[in-house]
C-alpha cells in the first residue's frame, strides 16, 4: 500500500513523536521502529508523510542506490517542513549524475591536506583567543554563547569570506529555515534571503575559502553561476550549523565521562576517538533530509513506490545494535569503527575530514585550558533548543 494510503494511525509524526532521551540521548521510540518496523511511515510537519528508515544497513542501502534520489528541486517535492535548503537549484545536496559529480569534484578541491592543516590552526588560534576572554572575565561562562557558537562563527567567517554581522544575519535565517516547527512562509522567505547573501558572495570581487573555489569555477565555465551560488548557500549552513551541536553536547558529554575525559587529557592521541564516539553517540537530528523513489523499490516485505519520499535516520542508524555494541553506552574505546553519521554513497560528507579535526583540536584546547571544568547546573537542567533541526543546549553553564 502507499505510503499515502495507509491510516494515520499507523503513520508517526516527526517531530512530536520522537521526544529524546534523557541528556541528549537518542530518542527512544527509533529502537522500537530498528527492531518492529525498519520502514516506517511518517508524516513530516510539512504534511508530506515518507518512509523512516532506521537501520544501519537499511541507512547505508538508501544513500547507495540511485533509485532515491536527493534531486527535490521540483513542484511538490518531499519536504521535511518548507521550501528549505532543498528546493535550492543549482546546489550540490540537490543533484545526482554527472552533474553532482561535476560540481562535487570542484569543491572537492578545495578539501585538501592544507585546508585541513588550516581550519585546525584557525580553530586552536579562535579557541584560545575566547578563552582569553572567559578567563579575563571570571570563572564562569556559558560555553554556548560564550564559546560554541562564537567560535564557529569565526571560523565559518574566515572559511566563507563573512563578516560577523553577516554571520549573526545568516545564522538568524539558518534557524528559520531549519525550523521544523516554522511556518512554510517563514521558511520559504529565509530560504529566499540565504540564496540572496550566497549571490552577493559568490559575485564579490576577492571571495575567500570556499567560496573563491566556487567563484573561480562559475568564472572558468565549469559550473554555471547558478551551481556557485546554490551550492555556497549550501555551504552557509553545512560551515556553520552541523558543528555547534557536537561540539556542545559533546563538551557536556565528556564532563559526564570523568574517567574517559581523563584518558584523553592522558593520551591526547586518543581525542579523535572521542570526537567519533561524540558524533556516533549524539548525532545530528532525528532523520537526515529526504529523498524521493525514481523507480518501484522493495525492502522488508513493502514496497517503496515511484515518487513516494523516504528519510534516513544516521541517528538510529548510529545505535542499531546490529553493528554496534552496547550503542547506548558512551564510550570512546569503542571497537566498531564502521559510521554513517557523515552520510554514505555520493552524498557522503566533504566535510567528513575536516569537521573531526575541528572538534578534536577545539576539546584539546578547552580542556587543557580549563583543566577543572565542571557544568555548574544539574545535567538535567540543561534545556534543548526548541524546534532546530539539530539537537543542540540552549546554554551550557560552566564553571571551574
Ligand atoms: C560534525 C559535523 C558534520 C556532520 C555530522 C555532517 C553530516 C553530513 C551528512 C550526513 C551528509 C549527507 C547527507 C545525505 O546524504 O543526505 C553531509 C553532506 C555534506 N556535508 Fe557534512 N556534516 C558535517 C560538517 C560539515 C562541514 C564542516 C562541511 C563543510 C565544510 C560539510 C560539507 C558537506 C557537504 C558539501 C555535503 C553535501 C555533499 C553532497 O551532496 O555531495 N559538512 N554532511
Amino acid at each position: 500500500m502507499a505510503v499515502i494510503d495507509l491510516p494515520e494511525a499507523d503513520v508517526l509524526k516527526v517531530p512530536q513523536d520522537f521526544p529524546p532521551g534523557p541528556l541528549f540521548t537518542v530518542p527512544p521510540v527509533l529502537a522500537e521502529l530498528r527492531d518492529h518496523r525498519p520502514l516506517c511511515p511518517v508524516q513530516m510537519p510539512s504534511g508530506t508523510r515518507l518512509w523512516l528508515v532506521t537501520r544501519y544497513a537499511d541507512v547505508r542501502f538508501v544513500m547507495h542506490d540511485p533509485r532515491f534520489s536527493r534531486d527535490l528541486v521540483f513542484p511538490e517535492a518531499p519536504r521535511m517542513a518548507g521550501d528549505d535548503l532543498t528546493s535550492v537549484d543549482g546546489s550540490l545536496f540537490n543533484m545526482e549524475g554527472p552533474d553532482h559529480t561535476r560540481v562535487r569534484t570542484v569543491l572537492g578541491s578545495y578539501f585538501t591536506r592544507r585546508s585541513v592543516d588550516e581550519w585546525k590552526v584557525t580553530a586552536q588560534r579562535h579557541a584560545h583567543d575566547l578563552l582569553d576572554r572567559i578567563e579575563a572575565r571570571g570563572s564562569d561562562a556559558d560555553l554556548v554563547s560564550d564559546f560554541s557558537e562564537p567560535l564557529v562563527a569565526r571560523l565559518a567567517g574566515d572559511v566563507m569570506g563573512i563578516s560577523l554581522d553577516e554571520h549573526a544575519w545568516m545564522r538568524e535565517r539558518i534557524r528559520r529555515q531549519l525550523d521544523l516547527l516554522g511556518s512554510r512562509r517563514q521558511i520559504a522567505s529565509a530560504t529566499a534571503d540565504l540564496s540572496e547573501l550566497a549571490g552577493r558572495l559568490v559575485d564579490r570581487a576577492g571571495a575567500s575559502g570556499l567560496v573563491a573555489t566556487l567563484a573561480r569555477a562559475a568564472g572558468e565555465g565549469t559550473i554555471t553561476r547558478q551551481e556557485a551560488v546554490g551550492t555556497t548557500g549550501l555551504l552557509l549552513m553545512n560551515v556553520t550549523d552541523p558543528l555547534v551541536p557536537p561540539l556542545t553536547v559533546g563538551i557536556m558529554t565528556l564532563l559526564l565521562h570523568a574517567d574517559q575525559l581523563a584518558d584523553c587529557k592522558r593520551d591526547p592521541g586518543l581525542w579523535p576517538e572521542a570526537v567519533r564516539e561524540v558524533l556516533r553517540y549524539h548525532n545530528n537530528g532525528i532523520t537526515n533530509f529526504p529523498r524521493v523513489a525514481l523507480e518501484d523499490a522493495e525492502r522488508h516485505g513493502l514496497q517503496i513506490s515511484k515518487g513516494e519520499g523516504v528519510i534516513t535516520s544516521t541517528l538510529a542508524a548510529a545505535h542499531d545494535p546490529r553493528e554496534f555494541t552496547d550503542p547506548e553506552v558512551f564510550d570512546i574505546h569503542r571497537a566498531e569503527k564502521g559510521s554513517v553519521f557523515f552520510g554514505a554513497g555520493p552524498h557522503f560528507c566533504l566535510g567528513s575530514v575536516l569537521a573531526p579535526v575541528v572538534l578534536a583540536t577545539v576539546f584539546t584546547v578547552l580542556f587543557e585550558r580549563l583543566a577543572g571544568l565542571r557544568l555548574s547546573v544539574e545535567p538535567e537542567q540543561v534545556q534543548k533548543a526548541d524546534g532546530g533541526f539539530f539537537a543542540c543546549p540552549t546554554s551550557l553553564p560552566v564553571t571551574w
